[in-house]
């Protein structure tokens, strides 16, 4: 995709559409309003007579307007200009492609940077754009004979004269680096478990090291290494597949204090979740492939950071193994000594992420964390409270909270704040060993969930990100690279290479 800048309202370039903005009671934008005069008022004949108001979701394709260039006007309902906010910009990009990407049209002319969006400046009208066209316009090609693609290949934003093109080069320059990144994200994260595996994760992770050679070091702790660190947890759950348990850490040191404390991101790599012993019902089982959409994030996000340079320490971690079934399974009723020393009683072998994840908070002590933040498709419970739109938030640090529920709000990637209650901690206590890995009653699962993972996180500043819902969706049709958006958004900030929205 191109993406350029032009200042001109009437542009040389022919075949391509327009895409003008209409407030309610048939208020044509400030632009709109100049082509209508450009065109002797046929566009305003035409939204009188296809009975267009301005409504939000309303549109009218236009072709062949007299005295105007463009081949294509699109006319895109905005709702009430008085109260024209974040989600009604997001909303009418989206709709706009969604029209646009199943036509012929290649190329767009982009004018909603014309419009006042309530506190937010065109670093975050063009950056969220971009982002949003490139997410509507992925496709994932890549196990298919016959590929399709759309046909849009290049987007030409109106920038007016008053604006600083230096901020507008860096929303694009910054957009299309976390664009490539959830791109990526979706493409392994749509991957099936037959390719993606562990080893493939791994192969994955140490290619960054070849091309980041200054910034990234990459390892494996592999299974040999994890029985010598006494990670027995983790080893338990991916006991039974054929594909070795691999946890990849990827390493990234450009902070100009070489050994500033690191930020920690872990991502639960299931690459793929039967259940173990306790097993799944077959209805939608073939969706646990996505079970490692947690370290799938976690690697697009490395390669954010550094195609951005942030000037951070940031640690990625990758914890990868499969669950699966057989006469070598971990089973329910097990008491599995982990890594901190903790003795955890199995009551169900689909929990299996928190037993995962409970080494690696042990194990990456070692780096004298900073922040730590796992990204986890960990819980049914947490789509059942949540939806597949808003991704659960549990943390034990009141500032760490603040700073991701605002990362969250400008970002769009809407994330909700869940408690981890003391009460609920102890109905973990268990007859035979320490804790069990899952409450007598299990309601709240989400909570219960991340009260399991507070009992090994307790020496550092955590968060933790229930992903099970907002990772893949029916609507994408796959991998949705969330909560990447959240995420980069928070490291900008902490990066101070953070662009004031204002
Ligand atoms: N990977 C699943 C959670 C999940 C469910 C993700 C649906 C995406 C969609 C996790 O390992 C799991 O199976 N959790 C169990 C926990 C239960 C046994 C306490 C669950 O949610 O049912
Ligand atoms: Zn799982
Ligand atoms: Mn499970």
């Amino acid at each position: 995709m191109q993406f350029t800048l032009n200042h001109d309202i009437l542009d040389k370039e022919t075949s391509t559409c327009a895409l003008i903005s209409i407030f309610e009671n048939k208020k044509l934008s400030f632009i709109g309003n100049k082509l209508n005069i450009t065109s002797n008022n046929y566009i305003l004949s035409a939204i009188n007579y296809n009975e267009i108001y301005g409504k939000i979701n309303e549109f009218l394709l236009l072709y062949n307007v007299p005295n105007i260039k463009y081949k294509y006007l699109l006319i895109i309902g905005c709702g009430k200009k008085k109260y024209f906010n974040v989600n009604n910009y997001l909303n009418i990009v989206n709709n706009s492609i969604e029209i646009i990407k199943n036509t012929n049209i290649k190329k767009i002319n982009f004018f909603f940077t014309e419009l006042n969006v309530y506190n937010l400046n065109i670093y975050w009208k063009i950056r969220k754009a971009i982002e949003i066209i490139e997410d509507k316009l992925y496709i994932f090609n890549k196990l298919k004979n016959n590929k399709n693609f759309f046909n849009i290949n290049k987007i030409i934003f109106y920038i007016d004269k008053k604006y600083d093109i230096n901020l507008v080069n860096i929303a694009i320059k910054q957009a299309m680096a976390i664009s490539s990144g959830i791109k990526i994200v979706k493409d392994i994260g749509n991957l099936p478990s037959n390719i993606c595996n562990s080893a493939y994760l791994s192969m994955r992770s140490y290619r960054l090291q070849d091309i980041f050679p200054k910034k990234i070091k990459v390892f494996d702790i592999n299974e040999k290494d994890m029985k010598k660190l006494g990670m027995n947890a983790y080893l338990a759950v991916g006991r039974e597949s054929e594909n070795e348990s691999l946890m990849s850490i990827i390493k990234y040191n450009n902070h100009k204090n070489y050994d500033e404390k690191p930020i920690i991101f872990i991502g639960k790599g299931l690459t793929f979740d039967s259940g173990g012993i306790s097993i799944k019902g077959s209805n939608k089982m073939d969706k646990m492939k996505y079970d490692m959409c947690g370290a799938s994030v976690v690697y697009g996000l490395m390669i954010i950071i550094a195609k951005l340079n942030l000037p951070l320490n940031v640690i990625g971690v990758l914890a990868c193994c499969e669950n699966m079934t057989g006469g070598n399974s971990y089973r329910p009723g097990d008491i599995i000594e982990s890594m901190s020393g903790i003795n955890v009683e199995i009551i169900n072998t689909d929990a299996e992420g928190r037993i995962v994840l409970c080494d690696v908070f042990t194990y990456i002590k070692r780096f004298n964390p900073e922040i730590v933040i796992d990204i986890a498709t960990l819980t049914g419970a947490c789509v059942v409270a949540l939806g597949d739109e808003i991704n659960g938030l549990m943390s034990n640090n009141s500032i760490l909270i603040k700073e991701l529920l605002n990362a969250a709000k400008i970002s769009g990637d809407h994330t909700w704040l869940l408690p981890i209650k003391n009460e609920y901690k102890k109905r973990l206590n268990s007859n035979f060993a320490d804790i069990v890995n899952v409450a007598n009653d299990n309601s709240g699962g989400a909570i219960y969930a991340a009260c399991f993972l507070s009992y090994f996180t307790k020496k550092y500043i955590w968060a933790h990100l229930d992903i099970a819902g907002t990772s893949y969706s029916y609507k994408s049709m796959g991998a949705t690279g969330r909560p990447l958006y959240l995420l980069i958004q928070f490291l900008l900030k902490k990066s101070k290479m953070n662009i004031s929205l204002k």
